[in-house]
């Protein structure tokens, strides 16, 4: 499958001038004449430097980010995809709702923290009741101005891009809807471009970070939070004003594991995935290896020397550190 990219500007604007029976008409013959075509109307393009899965993203949301009204207490969390997201989710509804930590209530994390631009498992969510928590790979250019200078709050997390890289790889090429990669060379072409859903990888933490002073926003680490999972759990329900009892911590901790999430319908989103036919295969998980340094097994010496020439070039006098290897301090 051949992306084809589309500049955001000219998306939707056909709803302006089509009636809906010049549409019906249209969608029927594209159906009959496309069928079985291989290109995929998969990423769009904005302002030529941001790429969005096309079959996930809500169009009109996007178009009118900008005014997307903010609550103060609305919490975000905000990531470069693959960098610890559901992992997110899952710490920030057990963290807000009794009824996940207890148990009781049986809801995935995909609802109770859903995408901001995403179209699939849409909540309608300025009906939503407070506090609203949210999920989004947006990058700090698109952010509702609402959430500038405000109280609402936002979690950015990061992983280190070599790790991000090799779990996008595999991503990519088990999900239906993305492009897959013969090989991490292939692959890593992409993502060095930025020809990816997130766009690069550089870009977004830069932007995020170097734009911090206009947001409420903290920064976690991936690697922090799988070697220390109770003091980041502590960090972020400190950040939220959120106090949990000594016991409620421990059930935080312990159902944020990546075992346990792993074995959790509700927080692993392996069944979504593969029950609504997302998947290209029945093997594979969402939750794969969940650790640090696999790309080690996936990174030739030459690609990593060439990644590593890149690194220092894009993020030279970056100051956040980066972990790569389990056994860093
Ligand atoms: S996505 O598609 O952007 O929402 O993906 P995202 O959730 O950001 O990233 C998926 C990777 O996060 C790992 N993960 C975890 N690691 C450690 N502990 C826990 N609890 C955990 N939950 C998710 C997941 O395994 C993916 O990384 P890889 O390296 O592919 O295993």
């Amino acid at each position: 499958a051949v992306h084809v990219l589309v500049p955001l500007g000219t998306i939707g604007h056909w709803k302006h001038h089509l009636t809906v029976e010049q549409d019906e008409r249209f969608e029927r013959i594209f159906q009959r004449k496309m069928k079985d075509f291989p290109l995929k109307l998969a990423v769009l393009q904005h302002d030529c430097s941001c790429y969005f899965q096309r079959s996930l993203l809500d169009v009109d949301l996007i178009e009118h980010l900008d005014d997307f009204e903010i609550r103060d207490d609305d919490v975000f969390i905000i990531t470069y995809p693959k960098s610890g997201t559901i992992w997110t989710q899952q710490i920030l509804s057990l963290i807000y709702f009794e009824g996940h930590r207890n148990r009781s209530e049986m809801v995935n994390t995909c609802d109770r923290v859903p995408f901001l631009e995403h179209s699939s498992h849409k909540v309608d969510h300025v009906n939503r009741p407070s506090p609203r928590l949210f999920t989004s790979h947006i990058p700090y250019y698109l952010a509702p101005k609402g959430l500038k200078k405000q109280k609402a709050k936002i979690i950015y997390i990061y992983r280190n891009p070599k790790d991000v890289l090799t779990s996008y790889f595999h991503f990519s090429n088990w999900l239906v809807t993305f492009e897959p990669s013969d090989n991490i060379e292939h692959f890593m072409k992409r993502f060095l471009d930025g020809k990816v859903m997130g766009s690069l990888w550089f870009d977004h933490i830069r932007g995020w970070y170097e734009h911090r002073h206009d947001f409420n926003i903290l920064f976690m680490m991936y690697e922090e939070m799988k070697k220390d999972l109770r003091s980041s759990v502590l960090k972020i329900s400190s950040f939220l004003e959120k106090e949990l009892s000594e016991e409620d911590l421990d059930a935080v901790v312990n159902q944020a594991t990546f075992q346990n999430m792993k074995l959790d319908p509700q927080a692993n989103y392996d069944y979504i995935l593969k029950s609504e036919n997302w998947t290209r295969t029945n093997e594979g998980d969402f939750l794969r290896k969940g650790t640090i340094g696999d790309w080690k097994h996936h990174f030739t010496v030459e690609q990593n020397e060439r990644f590593d020439r890149i690194f220092q070039m894009k993020m030279k006098d970056f100051p956040l550190k980066f972990i790569w290897d389990i056994n860093e301090e």
